[in-house]
C-alpha cells in the first residue's frame, strides 16, 4: 500500500509510472456483469438480501463446483460474502476461540496475519522455501503442531506472492493432516481460474470439512464490487449467518446480481487470462537476464516472486529507488515476509503484455 501511495504521488507530480505492484486485474468487469448491474440499478430496488446471499447466486456457485471440479456442494453450504476478506473474518470468528494458533505461510498474503491478530488469534508463520515451491507441506506443519497445538491451517493455491500451486498429492496430505489431528483446514482459492498449466484443485476434493474461501475479485475482474464466497460444512452455516447478519447485514445486492452473470462471461474472462499468459512469458524470459533472476514460473495468479539477492538486501529501499529512478513500481518482499523478504520482490503481470514490455525496457536501462 505504501508503494501504491508513493507511485500515485509520483504520478500526481507528472511522472509516468509503470505499475507492477498492482494486485488486481487491469481489465474491467465483464460486459455481462456490467449489463446485469445496469439492469438492476434501473429497476431501482436495491435492498438488503438474506445474510447468506441471494439464493440464485448460492445455487450458481454450488453448480460451479460440479462443473469445474466435479465436486458436489449443496447451495446451503455456500455463504456469499463481502469479498473474500469478509469470508476470512466470518470463518475465523466461527472456527476459532481467542488465542487459537493458526498456521499461515511466510511469505504470504499480509492481511492473514493482521486479520488473525485483530481477532485475538495467533498467526503461526510457517517458513516456506523456494526449493519446495514456496508451499506449505504437511511435514513442516507437523513440527509446529507438536511444539504447541495448532487449531487450524490456512493454505493458499495459487499463492500470493509466488504464483506457485499446491499439487494434488500435497493438497491431499494437508487435508489428511488436518483430519487426523482435528484441525480446521481453511483454503484460500481466490486465484482459482487463473492458472497457466494444470487447473487448480479445490481442498473440498480431499476434505469435505474444509472451509473454502473464494472471490469474484481476481479471475472475474470484480475487485471493487466487494463480492466473494465461502463454502463451509453444514454445521457452520448458521453461525456464519448470525455473524454476517450482525456484522454487516448482507452482502451488497447489486454486486450479487452482477456476480451471478460472471459465470456466463467465460469467453471474455479467458481472453483476459490469455493476456496475462503473454505478460507472464515476457517476465519469465526477460527478468533473469536483468539479475532479477531466481523465481518459480508462476503456475497461477498474476505474480512472480523474484530473488534479487544479487542486487539488494533491502527490498524496501530497492523498490523505492526503482520507482524514483526507473519509474517502475513493484512490491518489496518484506511486505509478504517480514523476516526474510529483504531480497525478494513481487512483480505483478496483471497490467498485461504492453506494461510488462515497457517495465523490462526501463529496468534494462536502469540496471544497465
Ligand atoms: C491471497 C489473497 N487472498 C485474499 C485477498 C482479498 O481479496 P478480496 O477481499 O478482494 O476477495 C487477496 C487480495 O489481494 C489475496 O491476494
Amino acid at each position: 500500500m505504501d508503494v501504491l501511495a508513493a507511485a500515485a504521488e509520483r504520478e500526481r507530480a507528472g511522472h509516468d509510472i509503470i505499475h507492477m505492484e498492482v494486485g488486481q486485474p487491469s481489465a474491467p468487469a465483464p460486459r455481462l456483469v456490467r449489463e446485469a448491474a445496469r439492469a438492476a440499478l434501473e429497476d431501482g430496488r436495491i435492498g438488503y438480501t438474506e445474510a447468506l446471499g441471494l439464493r440464485p447466486l448460492r445455487e450458481r456457485i454450488a453448480r460451479h463446483y460440479r462443473d469445474s471440479y466435479g465436486v458436489t456442494v449443496t447451495p446451503e453450504r455456500v455463504v456469499v460474502t463481502t469479498g473474500s476478506s469478509a469470508g476470512f473474518v466470518l470463518s475465523f470468528l466461527a472456527l476459532f476461540d481467542p488465542g487459537a494458533r493458526v498456521a499461515i505461510s511466510a511469505p504470504g498474503y499480509p492481511a492473514y496475519r493482521n486479520i488473525l491478530e485483530a481477532l485475538d488469534l495467533e498467526p503461526v508463520p510457517v517458513r516456506l522455501r523456494a526449493e519446495e515451491g514456496w508451499q506449505l507441506t504437511a511435514s513442516s506443519l507437523a513440527a509446529l503442531h507438536e511444539d504447541r497445538p495448532l487449531a487450524g491451517i490456512l493454505a493458499m493455491s495459487p499463492a500470493n506472492p509466488s504464483g506457485t500451486m499446491i499439487g494434488r498429492e500435497a493438497l491431499a496430505s494437508l487435508g489428511a493432516f488436518c483430519r487426523q489431528r482435528g484441525l480446521w483446514f481453511v483454503s484460500d482459492e481466490i486465484y482459482h481460474g487463473l492458472t497457466y498449466g494444470e487447473a487448480a484443485e479445490t481442498a473440498l476434493r480431499h476434505d469435505d470439512d474444509a472451509v473454502v474461501i473464494n472471490s469474484f475479485s481476481k479471475y472475474y475482474c470484480m475487485t471493487g464490487w466487494r463480492i466473494g464466497w465461502a463454502v463451509v460444512p453444514e454445521r457452520l452455516v448458521r453461525p456464519l449467518e448470525r455473524l454476517a447478519q450482525n456484522l454487516y447485514i448482507s452482502p451488497p445486492y447489486l454486486s450479487q446480481v452482477a456476480a451471478l452473470a460472471a459465470f456466463d462471461a467465460t469467453a471474455e474472462l479467458e481472453g483476459v487470462k490469455a493476456e496475462y499468459a503473454r505478460a507472464r512469458d515476457i517476465l519469465l524470459s526477460e527478468l533473469p537476464g536483468l539479475g532479477i533472476g531466481e523465481m518459480h514460473p508462476a503456475d497461477g495468479a498474476f505474480y512472480v516472486y523474484a530473488d534479487v539477492a544479487r542486487l539488494t538486501n533491502d527490498s524496501v529501499a530497492f523498490c523505492r529507488r526503482m520507482l524514483e529512478e526507473a519509474g517502475v513500481a513493484t512490491t518489496p518482499g518484506l511486505d509478504f515476509d517480514p523476516d526474510e523478504g529483504g531480497h525478494h520482490l513481487r512483480l505483478s503481470f496483471a497490467g498485461g503484455e504492453a506494461v510488462c514490455r515497457e517495465a523490462v525496457r526501463r529496468l534494462r536501462g536502469w540496471l544497465g
